[in-house]
């Protein structure tokens, strides 16, 4: 009898052991502390390492999403927790919601997701960020702009300050994205001088970690994937072309310090570390240690040459800068992807394209 009691003592404990460990920890804070924090495109890469750690500084985070180019898979550890809510909406239409910090996030990020659909590129840039400044302006939150380092399009000035204006073509293939940005920012500052709305603009540089699409054409998820897969890594023109490369920890923090910071102008959030595409090429294939070869292929249309950041601002004004070694983040990475390559082996039900009406790729979104 008495071991049968412990039998059931044990699996009592067990059992409600397993429902505390249901979610990574979770600090505690008071009331006077806790925010409620709305991320809309939190669905997606850098939005889900971002609602990971505010839901573990302890905040109330709502998830806004369309899942266009994001996924519950990214959030779904934290489905169910008191503090955490996923919504599935499009920012194009308005939001009610009471919050104190708004990270707008939603916009796909890659130019294949962006130049798939441009004019809801557009529209998600434009309507949807306005949208949201005006949920700000209703409940007095303060809006974080996720802009990009694509507002400097092909740069002349070299590493790019928060000063320069930046070199974009207004009609070429990545306007709908580079300019979706500018008027973005442009519109952040309209609501900051005439409403009074606190905004921070946060200028993204090139970052990759775990949970980036698998096939987003982006060089170091295509680089990593092609390594792994031992097909030849596809270098665009000569491989000249230089760009650095933050992790996504990196940019989670710098993007927590300037939502509470007081710095309300344009602040560059990147990893200066520049390298040229073929020496990322070569580095990937020696992590992943295979042999694929160096494939060239003709230059894209209006990619530009030379990339990276002067993160003296980020520096000086939030005592921020990266950590994460590029090898430590890329070994990161190769696991998440070759995890996610067995998953898909395991998985696999590929679902025979339907109607000749849908383009290769993504679904179509509704404009
Ligand atoms: N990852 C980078 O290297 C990088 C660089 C510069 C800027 N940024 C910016 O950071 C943000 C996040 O980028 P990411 O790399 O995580 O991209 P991502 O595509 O993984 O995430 C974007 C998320 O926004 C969602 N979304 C898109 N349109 C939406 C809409 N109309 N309504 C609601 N949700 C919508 C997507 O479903 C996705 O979950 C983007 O605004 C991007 O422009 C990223």
């Amino acid at each position: 009898r008495v071991v049968g009691r412990l039998i059931i003592h044990l699996i009592c404990f067990l059992f409600i052991s397993s429902f505390s460990q249901k979610y990574p920890p979770v600090k505690f804070l008071s009331e006077k502390d806790r925010k409620r924090i709305l991320i809309t495109g939190g669905a997606g890469f850098v939005g889900s390492h971002l609602t990971d750690k505010l839901m573990m500084d302890g905040h109330e985070v709502t998830v806004v999403d369309n899942f266009f180019t994001g996924r519950k898979r990214n959030v779904e550890h934290w489905i169910g927790h008191e503090n955490f809510e996923l919504i599935n909406h499009d920012v194009v239409e308005p939001l009610y919601i009471e919050v104190d910090q708004i990270y707008h996030l939603a916009s796909p990020a890659s130019p294949p997701n962006y130049m798939y659909n441009p004019i809801k590129t557009l529209k998600t840039n434009t309507i949807g960020t306005l949208n949201m400044l005006g949920l700000a302006k209703r409940v007095g939150a303060r809006l974080l702009l996720a802009s990009t380092s694509e507002v400097y399009g092909d740069p002349e000035v070299h590493p790019q300050n928060e000063e320069y204006w930046g070199h974009v073509n207004p009609i070429g293939p990545r306007a709908c994205y580079d300019e979706g940005k500018r008027v973005a920012e442009t519109m952040c500052y309209a609501y900051m001088k005439q409403e009074g709305v606190e905004v921070r603009v946060a200028r993204i540089f090139n970052t990759f970690g775990s949970r980036m699409h698998m096939n987003d054409g982006r060089v170091v998820s295509n680089f990593i994937l092609q390594a792994l897969q031992g097909e030849p890594l596809t270098v665009y023109g000569s491989g000249s072309q230089t760009r650095a490369f933050q992790y996504v920890s990196d940019l989670v923090n710098g993007l927590v310090s300037l939502m509470n910071s007081n710095i309300s102008s344009p602040v560059n959030l990147g990893n200066p570390e520049e390298h040229t595409i073929l020496q990322f090429a070569e580095l990937i294939r020696s992590l992943v240690g295979n042999r694929s070869h160096i494939q060239f292929l003709p230059e894209a249309q209006d990619d530009p040459q030379r990339r990276r950041p002067d993160i003296r601002k980020a520096k000086m004004m939030l005592g921020w800068e990266p950590v994460v070694p590029l090898e430590e983040g890329l070994n990161k990475t190769i696991q998440y992807f070759s995890r996610e390559l067995e998953h898909q082996a395991n998985n696999q039900y590929i679902p025979k394209p339907k109607t000749a009406r849908q383009k290769k790729g993504r679904p179509r979104q509704h404009n």
